[in-house]
């Protein structure tokens, strides 16, 4: 009697991929990054924060220093940051940051985000930033890694070990600890009313069954994946914190299905971008909630018309009840409705196994894609 046993398969736990595991784990990993850190009031408690608080509430500007997907979670953090606590909040490529003359000093706090705590590139900028007196914080998913070491503080994401080399899970937690610190800092500095604080934590801890009900429509976005995986080449066009969402799109479908996709701000289209579109070519396009700022739901809705018009085939990410989209969407794939500043957390999914599903339909390893490594180790 023999058993046929694959040791990886097992671990996979019955998926396919690592990576397709990984996103199923996303509703775990973000309740995990925000468990035990409030206390029965709503009130946030980041005890692991050991910079004393009176640092924390003269601080006059945060610099966010990251690589690939981190540094696309820093940028959602630059606007929910910036809008809560009103402190300025730069976000740079760490090896960008390294090799100018940045401006820090001890009132700055530099925030370093990093998956595995390992990487170069990021590495050196903290010891940079701490030459010049300021405080590091690092947001980090690997216990005792060396980034966490050498910096002032840390505040561990908890999305567990991350496998393949795409970021996923460990994106969506790293999301959710900026918001933690957001809120923590408006908090502390009293730049938000107790209410709204209270709102928006609430509407934080609702975002695991939010994300759940996007992955719940996986085999949606896998059959349009399927269809589409001839393709050459996808535009991503987002605004606000649909920048930075369309720019991890971007980069997901690179690094795993090995097409060429860009990302825009879409604002930007008529500047350029506009010129590229010709018939047939997909677009996505992540519309932002109905119910913010009105004038940035409508520009986009007009963005989605004016690439149709030129011919684009239009993948719409929008609300559920957002019907404005419908006459202009090729594809609509919906999430659920989410305060603007919140929304990264649901929009990024539908982009995630959409180029999951398509490097599978492609034969591809999506777990170890060419060129790329997990953690890079060198400068
Ligand atoms: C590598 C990985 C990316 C990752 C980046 C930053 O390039 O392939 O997926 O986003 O490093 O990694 P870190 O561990 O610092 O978050």
């Amino acid at each position: 009697f023999t058993v046929d046993w694959d040791a990886s398969a097992a671990v996979k736990g019955g998926y396919d991929s690592f990576m397709r595991k990984e996103i199923h784990e996303q509703p775990t990993a973000v309740a995990d990054t925000l468990r035990g850190r409030f206390d029965t009031r709503g009130q946030l408690m980041l005890d692991e924060l050991r910079i004393p608080e009176a640092e924390l509430r003269s601080i006059d500007k945060i610099i966010v220093i990251a690589c690939g997907t981190a540094a696309y979670s820093g940028h959602v953090a630059k606007y929910a940051i910036e809008h809560w606590c009103r402190i300025p909040v730069e976000v740079e490529l760490a090896h960008e940051f390294r090799y100018r003359d940045p401006i820090v000093g001890p009132r700055t706090l530099v925030v370093a985000i990093s998956q595995s705590g390992e990487t170069m590139d990021t590495l050196m900028a903290v010891r940079h930033a701490r030459e010049q007196g300021a405080r590091v914080l690092a947001i980090c998913n690997t216990h005792g890694s060396t980034i966490p070491r050498e910096s002032d503080a840390v505040l561990y994401t908890h999305a567990g070990p991350e496998v393949a080399v795409a970021s996923t899970k460990a994106f969506l937690a790293q999301v959710a600890a900026c918001y933690l610190l957001g809120l923590f800092l408006a908090q502390l500095r009293g730049t938000k009313f107790p209410d709204e604080l209270r709102e928006t934590v609430a509407a934080l801890q609702a975002l695991p069954d939010k994300i759940q009900r996007v992955i719940d429509t996986e085999p949606e976005i896998e059959e349009v994946a399927r269809a589409l995986a001839d393709e050459e080449s996808f535009l991503f066009l987002g605004r606000h914190v649909g920048y930075p969402v369309a720019l991890e799109g971007a980069l997901k479908l690179k690094e795993i299905a090995y097409i060429h996709a860009e990302g825009f701000a879409a604002g930007e289209l008529k500047h350029g971008p506009i010129a590229l579109i010709e018939e047939g070519q997909p677009v996505f396009v992540v519309v932002p909630s109905p119910r913010g700022r009105d004038s940035l739901h409508s520009k986009v809705v007009s963005n989605i018309q004016e690439v149709r018009a030129r011919g684009a085939r239009t993948l719409v990410i929008a609300e559920e009840g957002d019907d404005d989209v419908v006459p202009f969407a090729d594809v609509i794939f919906r999430v659920p409705q989410t305060p603007v500043l919140l929304a990264p957390l649901v929009s990024v999914v539908p982009l995630q196994i959409f180029a999951c599903a398509l490097a599978t339909a492609k034969g591809l390893d999506v777990d170890q894609p060419r060129n790329l490594a997990k953690s890079v180790t060198v400068e």
